[in-house]
């Protein structure tokens, strides 16, 4: 592949990763105020095409850019924040049995979120410290 589709390739990777946190963001605040439009089709299904997407742009570029989880620690971090953020991100939105555990899931996987935005932006598994 040529340098030029490295960057939509990135743009489609950052589309998909703004969409996906407020996505979870708005969904979340359904949550606090048990909307019934959570359970809407598109509501349910939306978030697994756009997470989908988000995932193969993200094997994508670690080609492109020839790093790849497991031997780069940023990318490791990457990965097992993001199986982090899908599990307690899911018991945010939909297994916490009280409405306590489900609001502090969905503030740590918000969290979660923040750190794989840093860890991308600094390339470093602890942003800005090293
Ligand atoms: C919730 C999940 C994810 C979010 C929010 C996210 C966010 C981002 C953002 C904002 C960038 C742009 C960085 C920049 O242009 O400076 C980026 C780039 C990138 N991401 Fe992700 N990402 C996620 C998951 C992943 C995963 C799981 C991988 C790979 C295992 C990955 C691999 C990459 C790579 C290789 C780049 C290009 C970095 C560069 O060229 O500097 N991403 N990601």
């Amino acid at each position: 592949m040529n340098i030029d589709q490295i960057g939509w390739l990135n743009d489609v990777h950052i589309a998909c990763a703004i969409l996906s946190g407020t996505g979870y963001l708005i969904r979340g605040i359904g949550m606090m105020r048990e909307s019934s439009w959570l359970h809407n089709t598109w509501v349910r299904v939306l978030p697994h095409i756009v997470d989908t997407i988000l995932l193969a742009s993200a094997i994508l570029l670690t080609i492109q850019i020839r790093q790849y989880p497991f031997v780069q620690g940023w990318l490791t971090a990457k990965v097992l924040a993001l199986v982090a953020y899908i599990v307690i991100g899911a018991v945010g939105l939909k297994y916490g049995k009280t409405m306590k555990i489900r609001v502090m899931a969905w503030l740590v996987a918000m969290l979660l979120f923040g750190y794989i935005v840093l860890v991308a932006l600094t390339r470093q598994v602890l942003p800005y410290i090293g």
